[in-house]
């Protein structure tokens, strides 16, 4: 590894960081393109700039064997901290849409700069968030995008991964099992539970969605936002319809929340949250666009995408972002969408601070994990982590929330829910056997006292 910290590097970010701290510029974000190796670099660099905050790794590779990186930020990377909630951005999954990888790295550049400057608010964010940044799950399509001669992108070419995979159709389709659970009764969330194998072992999947899959399923994240190009707006579940119409409303349980969510991205980005911003083609059916947001299904039916999956098979909340009209824009349009996109991307990220967290444990102070948390009126249930601890995003209200576990008596408990940041509610479950043993010794006694008093 050591050929990979050369010292100069050390040097040339110390320098540009003095620069920057005159001018109050961003020292180190290079507005282009970054091709594959680049953007190797870029996140190198980072992490030289900020090693105690940051940490590089893969999920995986892609078809071609491009690595999936992943460069993560925190007071302690590599370690889920208990309650502490985590976050990502995953970006370019469709390879030519550009301009999400660009700005994942410039954001993880920013967030490095800003730390360092001691900005409180970036300081506080990745000393309580684990936030993961992907700036691309298709490197391959990118790579392919890229490589078309000329300043004009065509539409298509570098969507799919390398073996002509659309990743956003490529997940299991966890809407139509949700659908038929609605109506007939079963599991309303985790509906991947228990099948790792089988997503292993299906071919139809493509290496860079099963190494997605594995790592939301790895990791307890909390909310998430998936970067795209073509269109702009903050769009929510449900993606896929439950009449399979090309275009209907499909409401999450979530609805109140994923629309508050994707409102924190549009209302900071100008061009999103203007009413009067122009369709980007003539004949787009942008009518259901309100404020910057959309939901997923009265906007476009997406069978097999990703944000569903994330909802329906783990406790993270995703939305997807569409983030310029151009898909492969040219590159001095770059820092002008870094400078639409910078609070919002930021804003976004506090969101993972909203609702009800806490943890569960038994009487004797000991975790319980895969603990149900449901809240009263909202038929999405939500499970905590390894260390019991959990993280239930929740729009500004009053609400029931109860802590379950098998083996141990339900806990409700009243909350009320500002608009951030998150309440802290812990549930200590008594385990039934306890509760036997306690009742049995009650009967003895009544017993004892009874024969008593008849003197038996
Ligand atoms: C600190 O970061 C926030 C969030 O990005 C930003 O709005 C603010 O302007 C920054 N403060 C300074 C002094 O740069
Ligand atoms: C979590 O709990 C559910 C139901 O209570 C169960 O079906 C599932 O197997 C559990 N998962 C793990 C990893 O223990
Ligand atoms: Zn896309």
């Amino acid at each position: 590894m050591k050929p990979l910290f050369p010292s100069f590097l050390f040097a040339a970010a110390a320098l540009a960081l003095a620069a920057a701290a005159s001018t109050g510029a961003d020292p180190g974000i290079s507005f282009e393109y970054h091709r594959y190796d680049e953007l190797r670099k870029a996140l190198v660099s980072v992490w030289l700039q900020c090693p105690t905050i940051t940490r590089i790794y893969t999920i995986g590779e892609s078809f071609e064997g491009r690595e999936l990186l992943v460069l993560e930020m925190s007071d302690n990377p590599g370690t889920h901290e208990p309650g502490e909630p985590e976050f990502k951005y995953i970006a370019n999954m469709h390879g030519n849409e550009a301009v999400g990888r660009e700005l994942v790295i410039y954001l993880a550049q920013y967030l490095c700069n800003q730390y360092q400057q001691g900005n409180d608010t970036i300081i506080e964010l990745i000393h309580n968030t684990r936030i993961h940044l992907m700036p691309s799950m298709n490197p391959d399509g990118f790579e392919k995008a890229a490589s078309q001669p000329g300043e004009i992108k065509d539409w298509f070419v570098g969507r799919s991964n390398a073996q002509g995979v659309d990743l956003n159709r490529n997940f299991p389709d966890l809407d139509r099992i949700v659908y038929i659970n609605e109506r007939e009764g079963g599991a309303n969330n985790h509906l991947l539970q228990n099948m790792k194998k089988a997503v292993d072992e299906n071919t139809k999947l493509a290496p860079e969605t099963k190494a997605v899959i594995h790592w939301i399923m790895d990791i307890p994240f909390v909310l998430s936002a998936n970067l795209h190009g073509g269109d702009v707006v903050a769009n929510y579940p449900y993606d896929e319809t439950r009449s399979e119409s090309a275009h209907e409303y499909s409401a999450s349980p979530d609805d109140v929340m994923f629309k508050s969510l994707a409102r924190a991205y549009s209302m900071f980005n100008p061009v999103m949250s203007d009413p009067d911003r122009p369709p980007c083609r003539k004949n787009d059916d942008d009518s259901s666009f309100k404020d910057g947001i959309t939901n997923g299904g009265a906007w476009y039916s997406v069978p097999g995408g990703m944000q569903d999956f994330n909802y329906l098979s783990s406790n993270c909340f995703e939305i997807t972002l569409e983030l310029s009209c151009v898909k492969f824009p040219n590159e001095e349009m770059l820092k002008n969408y870094w400078e639409q996109n910078r609070d919002s991307l930021v804003n976004y990220i506090e969101q993972t601070h909203r609702g009800v967290k806490g943890f569960v444990r038994d009487l004797q102070g000991s975790p319980i994990s895969n603990a149900t948390i449901s809240v009263e009126g909202i038929d999405h249930d939500i499970t905590t982590a390894k260390d019991g601890d959990y993280w239930r995003l929740l729009a500004p209200g009053n609400y029931k929330v109860a802590a379950s576990a098998p083996g141990f008596l339900t806990v409700i408990k009243k909350v009320a829910v500002p608009y951030s940041p998150a309440t802290r509610v812990d549930f200590e479950l008594e385990s039934l056997m306890e509760r036997k043993e306690e009742e049995r010794e009650e009967l003895m006694d009544w017993w004892k006292m009874m024969s008593e008093t008849l003197n038996f």
